[in-house]
């Protein structure tokens, strides 16, 4: 069954979240999921010894490079969806992973140095693809949006992936005290308490919308190619609005981050 990986070269990109957030989700529709936790930090390990963890999540604990692509077959014949959490780094592991993908999710925060750690992975997929010879689909996946606004840093990153040619998930991952509150707590976004952790029902709506593109783009692979322009210097692309297919923004230039506008080839 499919295999998804989160990849980032960055630390502190929303990998790990952006992972457990799909696992709950597809836990929670009844399918039996494996998180093959190939980060040293293995925070999802340590989420999953916290109580509440759904059963129908094994988590495989990640090692070396050999070991990484048999657990990856082996979960791959047995479970609906096997995640794959990787360290941020961009070493042979992280390789291994992503040619073994059917999907590549890049977290990636919407700042130009960010944007950079995206780029780099962007590049690890397709030089995984030259090396498999297949075509692997990927997207940016925008994290740690503001609920209100989107700043200016975000949209220039919006607009350099767009120049870039490079396919982004419609949906954004959120700032969210309820994603924090899982890795202290355990368990999944429908065990936290209301009462407790603000906006959760923003949160699981948000969760359960990346998880549906995630799937949709599994089922519909990028039926064109994402153009293989070579993305520069991000802090060198300027700000400047493409002329279509994007008309004038909203009022005092607000765009609701939870669903960004896509710069993905495949999606009119
Ligand atoms: N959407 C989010 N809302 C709130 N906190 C987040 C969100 N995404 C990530 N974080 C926090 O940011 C930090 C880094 O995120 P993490 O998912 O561990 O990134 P990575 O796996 O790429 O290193 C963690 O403390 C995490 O709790
Ligand atoms: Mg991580």
């Amino acid at each position: 069954m499919p295999v998804i990986t989160f990849a980032n070269p960055k630390g502190g990109a929303g990998k790990t979240t952006a992972a457990l957030l799909l696992a709950i989700e597809l836990a929670g529709q009844g399918k039996r999921v494996a998180i093959l936790d190939a980060d040293p930090e293995q925070w999802i390990s340590q989420w999953a010894a916290l109580p509440g963890k759904p059963e129908s999540i094994r988590i495989v604990k990640g090692a070396n490079e050999e070991a990484l692509a048999a657990q990856i077959e082996v979960e791959h014949a047995r479970a609906d969806a096997v995640i794959v959490d990787l360290a941020g780094t961009a070493g042979r592991v992280v390789a291994r992973a992503i040619g073994a993908s059917d999907l590549v999710v890049i977290p990636t925060q919407g700042a130009a140095m960010d944007a950079k750690g995206g780029a780099k992975a962007v590049r690890l997929v397709r030089h995984q693809e030259r090396m498999t010879r297949r075509t692997i689909p990927y997207a940016i996946l925008l994290t740690r949006t503001n609920a209100a606004v989107t700043s200016r840093a975000m949209r220039r990153v919006q607009d350099y992936l767009a120049t870039a040619g490079i396919p982004v998930f419609e949906t954004t991952i959120v700032e969210r005290a309820a994603y924090r509150d899982l890795f202290d707590i355990g368990g999944t976004l429908a065990g936290l308490d209301p009462a407790q952790v603000s906006n959760l029902d923003k949160a699981q709506a948000n969760a359960r919308a990346f998880a549906a593109e995630a799937m949709g783009r599994l089922e519909t692979p990028a039926s064109v190619p994402a153009p293989r322009a070579r993305p520069g210097p991000i802090v060198a692309v300027p700000s400047v609005r493409r002329a279509s297919p994007h008309p004038t923004p909203p009022p005092s230039s607000y765009t609701s981050p939870d669903r960004c506008r896509s710069a993905s080839p495949d999606r009119p």
